[in-house]
């Protein structure tokens, strides 16, 4: 039997990880201007993960949800503090899709509706209502375009105002900060425009956080930016370091019923464990700071480079657009720089996901080398 090769994947296995930093079988050392996706928040192997998982290996490492865990009751009220509004309440799952589709599905259950609202270049994960409301047909076989979606252009007022007077509205669903679909960032007066027509209409707002949560953004949460408190948000992603550990932060009017929701794995010893340690480790190093820090000091810099069309995105998930496409110098980061970066479904734009924990020295030597391989093409 071999792997179902669904993965389009550069031929380089990291072996070992550090910080920052991945070595290959040869003993190369990698610079993760990726970080897995946006997974790695807190770095590769952070030693106070590795000995947070390991004493809870013997803890025990799993129990199933019929039983009260004290671990879930912490990630619960430590996340609570970390959104601004510790009324939240928290339900935990496995991976970024089963959150959004918990999300989705809360949603009508609280308010019995059907119609969803979504944006144009939004990504929300593969299953079934999730990929639905993901802005790629592509990725949707036929018996997922059951739901009754509509996708707006991001950031118009208009086409929002007008689908609202048209129906009933289940829920709005949108990225913190659209990730895949090529770094596109909400306006602010949008999110507090979309706030206000929720709450007016009785639909449910979900803050999609999976990427530009936790920090990357230089807040912990992208939407706090624009001070509005949305009825579901969805985590994964940097939420476990690595550990799969997903959730949604739900409103205190949402009440929950014996059965409604529900997961094998979600939230279990090991994954809380995980996900106190991510927090203790943002808080300890100060991540959110030094995201918005250094994604400040690489927008200046990069402003300096030529050959770049344009700089998106805020803190440390930020969107490199060339007026050419972009994988190529993905290609030469990697096998001539030796530097992980991301693609997009936007072919032009490479996205940047680092660790939180990336100093000035990291952003100089992306910066220097992303100079090199830019000449290299002039
Ligand atoms: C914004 C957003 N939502 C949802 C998902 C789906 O997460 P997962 O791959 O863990 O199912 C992703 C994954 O990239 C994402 O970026």
């Amino acid at each position: 039997m071999k792997m179902f090769p669904v993965y389009k994947q550069f031929d380089i296995e990291p072996v070992r990880g550090e910080g920052p930093y991945l070595w290959d079988e040869d003993g190369n050392k990698y610079l993760d201007f990726y970080g897995g996706l946006a997974v790695i928040s807190v770095g590769h192997s952070h030693p106070a993960f590795v000995r947070t998982i390991q004493q809870q290996m013997e803890a025990p490492g799993y129990y199933s949800n019929a039983v009260p865990n004290r671990l879930q009751d912490e990630v619960a009220e430590r996340l609570g503090k970390s959104s601004g509004y510790e009324e939240y309440q928290l339900f935990l799952c496995n991976s970024g899709a089963e959150a959004v589709e918990n999300a989705l599905k809360l949603a009508s259950f609280q308010n019995g509706r059907e119609k969803i609202i979504a944006f144009r270049n939004g990504f929300h994960g593969r299953t079934s209502a999730a990929v639905n409301v993901t802005d790629n047909e592509n990725i949707q076989a036929p018996i997922n375009r059951n739901l009754d979606v509509e996708i707006l252009p991001l950031n118009d007022f208009e086409a929002l105002a007008e689908t609202f007077s048209d129906t009933d509205i289940c829920a709005v669903i949108i990225e913190g900060i659209q990730g895949i679909g090529g770094v596109h960032i909400p306006e602010t007066e949008f999110l507090q425009h979309l706030r206000k027509l929720c709450t007016e209409n009785g639909a449910t707002l979900i803050l999609d956080e999976i990427q530009s949560g936790y920090g990357r953004s230089g807040r912990f949460f992208a939407h706090q930016f624009a001070g509005i408190h949305p009825d579901l948000i969805t985590v994964a992603k940097g939420m476990g370091n690595g550990f799969p550990i997903a959730g949604v932060l739900i409103s205190p009017d949402f009440e929950a019923k014996s059965g409604m929701l529900g997961s094998t794995f979600g939230g279990n010893h090991l994954a809380s464990a995980a996900g106190i340690a991510v927090l203790d480790i943002i808080e300890k190093e100060n991540l959110l700071e030094n995201a918005g820090r250094i994604g400040d000091y690489l927008i200046s810099n990069l402003q300096s480079i030529s050959g770049i069309a344009d700089i998106r995105g805020k803190g440390l998930m930020l969107g490199i657009e060339f007026p050419f496409p972009a994988g190529e110098i993905r290609e030469a980061l990697l096998y001539k720089q030796r530097i992980f970066t991301g693609s997009s479904s936007d072919k032009n734009t490479l996205r940047i996901l680092p660790p939180l924990t990336f100093t000035e020295d990291h952003a100089e030597q992306f910066l220097d080398a992303l100079t090199k391989v830019l000449n290299y093409y002039e």
